[in-house]
């Protein structure tokens, strides 16, 4: 049988609130046009991220009645470590309240004024966490990455020729090499095994720790299964493991591939490197069996791990943002090629090829998208990434507009409405200018910056 359907049923429903298309001009100007202001209760489907927005399985809310909240020693955290290592066989897991914080406490340590970090792309919030604490976030993508319409099964690899070239130059300087699977600044591309290995070892014979953001480690490891030679007989599981073969430590969004509303951890072979992270921790998170989460929270993780590397699911999920990926192919809206694991890009430079990449396009798409249909989606383009800390601006590498779906939730049936509701937009392409940031902090700006239409 070939038709994929949701691998799941569905028993517990909210209601969504549908508002007019002036009401929404209307919020969107309270908004400044930047729709983080938006409240959600005004947004009738929410595209706007995967993270903490999945719909939690019957077993994990029965595992949340499990949750032991003992200050110390929890039962519940050795659920979590077991079920964190029966993936990613790692000496040290240290839960965080998220994917930033495992971030904020690893770059507290490695990251330094005179420092250089390279990954294949560092997303908003580890580039903003290597940044704040003074050190350079450099992104060594392939270029077959950056063109928004090729087809290319692994776009989110490691360019592992300016990897050697870049630890050559700059050795001295890197205190680590990281890699994010999938790629999400990048339009939910994966990274092959292959890839990934020769990123380890490189960085290995340089001596420099391999880090990898496994924020999305089961549909990477899905597309491996399904694009590189030779794996398509593997386990899902198995594949996760190779994956984290050797590597030296990971930050982790718990948000995304664990079917959780809230957590992270940072995982560390280290013991020295172990040691200052859990001090830093008990600093500013909390005591090392529950790091700013819950017993509860733990116990959501540990079991969303178990499911998450369903096949079933996996298949579902990828399908699915292919569905609408050729939808919006048909329409004649540029997107990228091929869908991502966890959302859908639209290439929105070129689809409003008359706004300039600094007048950001991507930001007129998401905006209009929400005027015309109540649907919220994510620029990821020069208003995420063009600002340098000098205050500086340039064109992001892309400028794409993200439509993210959480998961097991929202269902199917928003799939065509979203491409309808492009198709409308798209109808209106030239009535939309560009905007200009009318006020912004200096870092991480899409979260807070207010916007103001451009003519
Ligand atoms: N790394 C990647 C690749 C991410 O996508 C995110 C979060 C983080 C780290 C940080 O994790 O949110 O738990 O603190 N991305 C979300 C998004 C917010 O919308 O893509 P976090």
């Amino acid at each position: 049988m070939k038709t994929i359907i949701e691998p799941f049923r569905i028993k517990s429903v909210e209601p969504i609130r549908f508002t007019t298309v002036e009401e929404r001009r209307a919020l969107l100007r309270e908004a400044h046009y930047n729709l983080f202001a938006l409240h959600s209760d005004d947004v009738l489907i929410d595209l706007l991220t995967d993270s903490g927005t999945a719909a939690m399985s019957a077993a994990q809310w029965g595992a949340v009645m499990n949750g032991d909240e003992s200050y110390a020693g929890s039962p519940s955290f050795f659920r979590f470590e077991a079920a964190v290592r029966d993936l990613m066989p790692f000496k040290h897991v240290i839960p965080t309240h998220q994917g930033r914080a495992a971030e904020a406490i690893l770059f507290s340590i490695l990251a330094k004024p005179g420092r250089k970090i390279p990954s294949n792309t560092h997303f908003d919030t580890t580039r903003g966490n290597i940044e704040g604490n003074g050190a350079e976030a450099h992104d060594l993508l392939i270029p077959e990455g950056r063109q928004p319409g090729l087809v290319h099964p692994f776009k989110g690899n490691m360019d592992l020729d300016a990897l050697e070239a870049f630890l050559r130059r700059h050795g001295e300087a890197v205190p680590c090499v990281m890699i994010t699977v999938t790629n999400n600044a990048g339009g939910g591309q994966p990274v092959s095994l292959a890839n990934i290995h020769g990123a380890r070892d490189i960085a290995h014979r340089h001596g420099k720790p391999f880090i990898i953001d496994g924020c999305r480690f089961a549909e990477n490891a899905w597309f491996i299964k399904t694009r590189e030679p030779g794996q398509a007989g593997r386990g899902i599981k198995d594949i996760v493991r190779d994956m984290f073969d050797g590597a030296d430590g990971m930050t982790m969004s718990a948000k995304k591939d664990a079917f959780a509303n809230i957590g992270g951890w940072l995982a560390l072979n280290d013991d020295e490197l172990a040691t200052q992270a859990r001090t830093r921790l008990i600093q500013t998170e909390g005591f090392p069996t529950y790091g700013g989460l819950a017993g509860r929270d733990l116990e959501a993780i540990a079991q969303g791990l178990t499911e998450i590397v369903d096949e079933h699911y996996l298949a579902y999920r990828v399908r699915t943002n292919e569905y609408v990926s050729e939808r919006l192919g048909a329409l004649g809206i540029p997107v990228v090629k091929p869908a991502g694991g966890h959302a859908v890009f639209v290439d929105a430079r070129a689809w409003l090829s008359h706004i300039p990449p600094l007048s950001y396009p991507g930001q007129a798409v998401a905006v209009g998208l929400y005027e015309v249909a109540g649907i919220r989606a994510c620029e990821i383009g020069t208003v995420m990434f063009g600002r340098s800390p000098d205050g500086s601006e340039r064109p992001a590498a892309m400028d794409l507009v993200r439509l993210a779906r959480g998961g097991r939730a929202p269902p199917r049936g928003g799939a065509p409405y979203s491409g309808g509701a492009l198709g409308a937009r798209g109808g209106k392409r030239d009535a939309r200018g560009g905007s200009r940031a009318a006020g912004q902090p200096p870092m991480m700006r899409h979260f807070t910056a207010r916007f103001a239409p451009l003519a």
